[in-house]
């Protein structure tokens, strides 16, 4: 009898229509008993079975959620087995509540677009969210409901494989393609059947990693956290992040996934967030070897404490959370609290309402890998090439050539521009350099493909036969970089050169005086000096997924006019890390006539490729920078004009960029600070007016204390195509 009431009384929650989301998630949480809410705060992974190629959670996880104790899974997905898991919870279940699926869906489910890095360099934040829609929709159709994605830890330590999955080192670019990428996997409506909840991680300053090692101790002052690595995530939050996922790392002696500060304080009393924290995979178990806990039950009562909701496979609010509750350690608010964040997000995906939305085969395999998709994948990837030479206007290529060789380990190589954290994608799926030159040039154009050397290892005993093809070609394309194993978690590198023999190889082939053209593969930027001199043309196509071979072949033939601008400075060496264009000044800036100023004896202080940069196959000049007044109260915008002209003889887009410096504060200011941007479209000959408009908003910082505040002051305005190419002037904020 008591059954036959609860369920009732829980399908009445489920089909209300009319009570609110915060009025159904009270109504389960009064129906629930100790066991059941902890169950709702615990992760656990499904295995992949690497023989069968399909995810099988074990019986004993089946058993877990049969008793309400589990309430999500990552890595289950597929229409079918989600299905299979679902049915258990809301069948076999005593409340019925249905389980959240989550995946690392970093760019893209089966159909891979860019990695993240590689689509920061468009600069183009509403195609970014297309991206994500793509995505999301891929995602949502093989049963998942959530993806733990947007990484937007900002990095300015190229040596930190992470590095890839983020938008680079700006906090304003990282904000807009945060808020982008929630709005893409979110939708305008979470309950879609193509929407999923998105994850801005990791919480927080996890890319400050010390010596680019990851895991590895952050230590950084409140002001550098909240100025350029909190942003992003402030971002997401205002875009309406569902999720966010506390991080490994430790500041200033607190790990983040125990941190009431930053959980707490910050995430839920200061920005309001209202949805729920993951942490990452175990980082409240390792709150242990940090040293702040002494066990694994006092991790969780630290963790849950913090303002962690939901355990991600270390057990500990598993087995202890019940007696922490009980005990008084934990109080019922916090516990509730946490408990309602995760029912709130699974109501607002409509999970309640139909818990099987998601799991619909017949959908699923229209879906996933549909022409559509695959189309956006290539426009995606060629709008994020960064063209970083081109002496004497090698490119674009013509296509009356005759014969082409195209060298390099990863000229054909199916698997690496896949890029790290693929998901579903497969090498089958993907088109290699070579399969996207031959479907671009058919039969016309005899390619003649050599390997030449492995990514990495010693072996030079393909350069022979390379330099042949090299030999009888007009032209050589040279694909070379990183294998996608190189980057992402746990990928760290401390030299940051081309690996293996590459380097050499590429020396050889340049002997035989051929014209080239370098195609990178990295997921990260790498010190290129010789090449960067030497090699007339460079293009940086980082991991462009799927569609890559046809992309690059879009570029390398003038199809697509590249118009990509790093998000990330490249360093000439790895001694000059950290490097990024929005330092401070010092009180002793480089001045070359005194030799007591801040620079290295042994290297240039400036990068090889600035923040910003990237070449087009047109030109473009930059005139008749204005701005409307050249004083300005603390509550008023001042517009800024500057006239942009495509000087050369080919259609192109330029990414105008906008720069501040605030010359005097309470607090030192860097010496440029990105603060708009736009990406323009214009015709051989054409000109432009662009305008910007910057509101008092852009113009705050933290001041000497802590208020995020405009100072009045004089202040440096830059605007050009790059962060060091620039146009200058000048106006004051008076009181
Ligand atoms: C650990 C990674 O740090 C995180 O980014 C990822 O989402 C989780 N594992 C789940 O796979």
């Amino acid at each position: 009898m008591k059954k036959i009431i609860l369920f009732f009384l829980v399908c009445s929650i489920s089909f209300s229509q009319k009570k609110t989301i915060e009025q159904r998630v009270d109504s389960v949480l009064a129906l629930m008993n100790l066991e059941e809410k902890v169950g709702q705060l615990v992760q656990y992974s499904g295995g992949w079975d690497t023989g069968t190629q399909t995810v099988k959670p074990s019986e004993a996880h089946e058993k877990l959620i049969s008793k309400g104790k589990v309430g999500s899974f990552l890595n289950v997905f597929g229409a079918e087995s989600t299905k299979r898991l679902q049915k258990i919870a809301v069948e076999e279940s005593r409340l019925k509540i249905p389980l959240i699926f989550g995946l690392d869906v970093i760019h893209g489910f089966r159909a891979i677009f860019p990695v993240p890095l590689a689509e920061a360099c468009t600069w183009e934040p509403e195609l970014i969210q297309l991206s994500a829609r793509w995505q999301a929709t891929e995602a949502a159709s093989t049963g998942l409901h959530w993806t733990f994605n947007p990484m937007v830890d900002i990095a300015r330590d190229p040596r930190w494989g992470r590095i890839v999955e983020g938008s680079g080192e700006d906090p304003y670019l990282g904000s807009l393609m945060a808020a982008a990428r929630v709005k893409g996997y979110q939708g305008k409506n979470l309950s879609a059947n193509n929407t999923i909840a998105a994850c801005a991680k990791h919480f927080a300053g996890y890319g400050g990693a010390e010596g680019g090692r990851d895991y590895n101790t952050v230590d950084m002052s409140e002001r550098t956290f909240r100025d350029v690595y909190l942003k992003p995530f402030h971002a997401a939050v205002k875009a309406g992040v569902g999720t966010l996922m506390s991080s490994f790392n430790e500041i200033g002696g607190v790990p983040q996934s125990g941190s009431h500060f930053l959980l707490t304080d910050i995430l839920r009393k200061e920005w309001g967030f209202d949805g729920f924290v993951v942490s990452d995979w175990n980082s409240v178990g390792e709150l242990i070897p940090h040293g702040i806990a002494k066990d694994l039950k006092h991790a969780a009562q630290i963790g849950i404490n913090a303002g962690v909701d939901m355990d991600m496979e270390a057990s500990a609010y598993f087995n202890y959370l019940a007696d922490l509750v009980k005990e008084g350690k934990v109080s019922n608010k916090i516990f509730d609290e946490s408990v309602k964040r995760v029912l709130r997000i699974k109501f607002r995906l409509g999970l309640f309402d139909d818990p099987y939305k998601y799991c619909n085969s017949e959908y699923e395999k229209k879906t996933i890998l549909n022409n559509e998709i695959v189309k956006a994948t290539r426009e995606v990837a060629k709008r994020s090439i960064v063209l970083l030479k081109n002496k004497n206007n090698l490119l674009p290529l013509k296509k009356n050539l005759s014969r082409i060789a195209v060298l390099g380990p990863l000229a054909n190589s199916k698997d690496d521009p896949l890029g790290p954290w693929s998901a579903q994608g497969k090498p089958g799926d993907v088109v290699t350099v070579v399969e996207g030159l031959k479907n671009k040039l058919g039969n016309k154009v005899e390619i003649l493909f050599e390997e030449g050397c492995k990514v990495d290892g010693s072996s030079q005993d393909g350069f022979g036969k390379a330099i042949e093809a090299a030999q009888k070609s007009e032209v050589v394309i040279l694909c070379i970089g990183e294998s996608r194993s190189m980057s992402a978690e746990a990928r760290s590198r401390a030299y940051l050169d081309l690996p293996g023999v590459q380097e050499t190889f590429v020396k050889e082939i340049y002997k035989t005086g051929k014209p080239i053209v370098v195609v990178l593969m990295n997921g990260r930027p790498l010190t290129i000096n010789w090449i960067s001199e030497n090699i007339p043309s460079i293009l940086e196509t980082w991991y462009l997924g799927i569609q890559a071979g046809n992309a690059i072949a879009d570029v390398l033939f003038g199809d697509y006019n590249p118009s990509g601008k790093l998000p990330v400075t490249f360093p000439r060496y790895v001694g000059q890390i950290p490097i990024y264009y929005n330092h401070k000044n010092t009180g002793r800036p480089y001045d070359p006539q005194n030799h007591y100023t801040s620079y290295y004896l042994d290297l240039e202080s400036t990068p090889l490729y600035p923040f910003g940069f990237g070449l087009s196959f047109t030109t473009f000049d930059y005139s008749n920078l204005s701005l409307n007044k050249n004083k300005i109260k603390k509550n008023e915008s001042l517009k800024v004009s500057v006239d942009v002209k495509n000087s050369g003889s080919m259609d192109g887009e330029e990414v105008v960029q906008l720069y501040i410096r605030d010359l005097v504060g309470s607090v030192t200011r860097p010496v440029k600070e990105l603060k708009d941007f736009t990406k323009i479209f214009l015709k051989a000959g054409e000109s432009k007016r662009v305008e910007f408009t910057i509101t008092p908003e852009k113009l705050k910082f933290y001041d000497i204390n802590m208020n995020f505040v405009v100072e009045p002051g004089d202040f440096k305005i830059f605007v050009g195509t790059n962060s060091e190419d620039v146009k200058e002037a000048s106006f004051s904020i008076v009181d």
